[in-house]
């Protein structure tokens, strides 16, 4: 496997260029040293990146968010954990549990969004509008739907219309596509594991690639384009480890559904009052319904932070439509 030593072209806060890199210069996987002797090993392929998950075990393990596990950790007068984020094992597995119970409790799940889940849900947001914004016909495509659906349902978003929105859900594909709100996924290797032809041992730090694959021409016609339509055909475009906006497994997003939904009822629907306005449940089919977004600034790309957030200003115009 190659072996790399970061010779001074890489940025820590642009992890999908230095992946970008790595694959051009080393190929589909790249372990890198670093100070302390740490490996870490990259995944361009996504049947390698099957092979990771299909090893992940009953609790998966990932080391993240170091830093915000210490900062809550520091403070037992506000924090009793240090989230699930960064907790490994069965004591994550239990604060897991305990949160999913609360998931189905609405008022309880306000209470415990970290920060970093809101703005996952703000950047989507962001990167769904940019496209749009800069891809006009899609947009009128969009705003024929929403209208379409709305007006069969007294402007109200309901389960049925969100269930009948495909051209909506081909649009936030393409976004998680273009515009994912991490590079990739990060997993400890629970056991000795050959990948590729390669032994990874026990307690490696795998992470996928998947922000830099979902740009590939061997994976999407037209890579870097935004055409939502590549996702209403039967058959899935791309391998079903190319794009993974959510991870897999026991470990995935836990807010994912709720995500989803928040995201699509905007996009549906702006102008209701807001329902809750910790969850953005405000009102993007009828944002889209009621106004043509523009766009006035250059190319948006993304700051890799704790998640992957635009490295610019939010240049939008909104100019309401006939
Ligand atoms: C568009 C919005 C969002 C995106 C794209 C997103 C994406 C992700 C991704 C990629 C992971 C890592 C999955 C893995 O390692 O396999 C993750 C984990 C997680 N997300 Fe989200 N997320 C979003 C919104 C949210 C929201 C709204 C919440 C809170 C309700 C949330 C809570 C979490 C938690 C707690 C984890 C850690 C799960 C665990 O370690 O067991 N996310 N998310």
């Amino acid at each position: 496997m190659p072996i790399l030593v970061p010779p001074g072209q890489y940025s820590p806060k642009r992890l999908h260029h230095n992946g970008r890199l790595k694959l051009q210069q080393f190929g589909p996987i790249v372990r890198e040293n670093l100070p302390g002797n740490t490996n870490l090993v990259y995944l361009f392929d996504p049947e390698d990146i099957e092979a990771m998950y299909a090893k992940e075990g009953r609790y998966p393990s990932r080391r993240s968010h170091l830093a915000l596990q210490k900062y809550r950790l520091d403070r037992p007068h506000m924090f009793s954990t240090g989230g699930i984020l960064p907790t490994n094992g069965k004591h994550w597995w239990e604060l897991r549990r305990r949160a999913q119970k609360s998931m189905n409790k609405v008022s309880a799940v306000t209470s415990r969004l970290p920060q970093v889940d809101e703005a996952s849900g703000a950047y989507t947001m962001a990167y769904v509008l940019y496209s749009l914004a800069n891809n006009q016909d899609k947009q009128d495509l969009l705003a024929l739907e929403a209208r379409r659906l709305l007006v069969g349902s007294d402007g109200k978003v309901t389960t049925k219309v969100l269930s009948e929105a495909r051209y909506l859900k081909a649009v936030m594909k393409e976004t998680y596509r273009l515009h994912p709100i991490s590079v990739g996924v990060g997993r400890v290797i629970q056991e000795d594991t050959v990948i590729r032809g390669f032994r990874i041992p026990k307690d490696t730090v795998v992470v996928t690639q998947n922000q830099v694959i979902s740009r590939l021409p061997e994976h999407f016609h037209d890579p870097q384009r935004f055409l939502p339509e590549r996702w209403l055909h039967k058959a899935p475009p791309a391998h079903p480890f190319v794009v993974v906006p959510f991870g897999h497994g026991p470990r995935s997003c836990i807010g994912r559904r709720m995500a989803e939904q928040n995201l699509q009822t905007i996009m549906l629907q702006v102008s209701l009052p807001l329902m809750n306005s910790d969850l953005l449940v405000s009102s993007c089919l009828q944002l889209i319904s009621r106004y043509r977004v523009g766009w006035v600034g250059g190319e948006l790309d993304c700051l890799s932070n704790l998640i992957n957030e635009p490295d610019a200003p939010l240049d939008f115009t909104f100019t309401d439509r006939e």
